[in-house]
């Protein structure tokens, strides 16, 4: 079915920057008013200003997404303003490298809170309005370690495989109420997170990956809300770790198995205290 968007409302989480940011200006560009959540509200605030500068209509709400009652707030002030939801992004997401051993539970269930339940929090939110209306699209921004797991990205490829599975669900149950949810899977894309996500590694985090640029992973969510798709895998790296991961997941496991003694030796060394004068 093809959607349209002039007009519709979208709110997107984790709009604070990186992939969220830029689909909310890609949303705007196109023709819908949009709800932009996150926690730093002065981005919030300086983002809606420049969407109303090229002529959009925005609306801030500062909304911490591991919180039930915050993301109910979310979704109550985006229909109080703009009337409805049409389509909600579970964007927000963080990140943590780290050893399964070392990292503390704490730190394993905020990425959980904020990569899983928010997205569960804003569809358990949003779903009953959508069906009312009997319209809505949902779009979940998993990963590719949603589709394979990493080691030292337990936390974060569990949180992502969640999603996934939550979202694929979620798609069938809704099918027919003219109701579409899309799961998204990207690669390394070029954001903030490879500098705030938790890293234990002693390695830099992407450093040598080339990575996909924001705005034109923003462009192909819009594209996607206009013609909604079960899944997007984007983009090369994340396309060819799929497609070698399902020919010979025996060969990938073996490979990344491999990895581990260089990241423990770069962990190793960013552990020992500098001896050097
Ligand atoms: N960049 C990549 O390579 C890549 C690859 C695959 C998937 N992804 C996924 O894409 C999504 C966006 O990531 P990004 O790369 O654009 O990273 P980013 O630039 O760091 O953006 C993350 C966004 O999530 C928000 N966020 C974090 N914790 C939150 C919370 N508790 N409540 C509300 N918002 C929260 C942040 O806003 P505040 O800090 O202001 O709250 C920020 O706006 C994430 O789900 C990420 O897992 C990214």
């Amino acid at each position: 079915m093809i959607r349209t968007i002039q007009g519709t409302t979208v709110v997107i989480t984790g709009a604070t920057s990186g992939i969220g940011r830029a689909t909310a200006v890609a949303f705007v560009d196109a023709g819908a008013k949009v709800v932009v959540a996150g926690r730093r509200e002065e981005r919030l605030i300086e983002l809606v200003r420049e969407l109303e500068n090229k002529g959009g209509e925005a609306l801030a709400v500062k909304t911490d997404v591991a919180d039930q009652a915050q993301v109910e707030h979310l979704i109550a002030m985006a229909i109080e303003r703009f009337g409805k939801v049409d389509t909600l992004v579970n964007n927000a997401g963080v990140g943590i490298a780290a050893s399964f051993v070392d990292q503390s539970l704490e730190d394993f269930k905020q990425v959980m809170d904020v990569n899983f339940w928010g997205a569960v929090y804003a569809c358990k939110a949003v779903v009953p309005h959508m069906r009312k209306n009997k319209n809505g699209l949902i779009i979940n921004i998993s990963s590719i370690f949603g589709k394979r797991g990493m080691p030292y990205e337990t936390a974060y490829s569990a949180s992502k495989f969640a999603l996934a599975g939550f979202s694929e669900a979620l798609r069938a149950e809704l099918m027919t109420e003219n109701i579409d949810v899309s799961t998204i899977y990207p690669g390394a894309v070029r954001t903030e997170i490879f500098e705030t996500a938790k890293n234990d590694t002693g390695l830099d985090l992407g450093a040598s990956l080339p990575k996909f640029p924001a705005q034109e992973l923003a462009r192909i969510i819009v594209q996607n809300a206009r013609f909604p798709q079960a899944e997007v895998v984007m983009a090369g790296d994340a396309i060819a770790l799929n497609f070698f991961n399902k020919l010979a997941p025996g060969l990938v496991d073996l490979a990344l198995g491999w990895s581990v003694p260089f990241v423990e030796g770069a962990r190793r060394a960013k552990q020992k205290p500098s001896t050097d004068k």
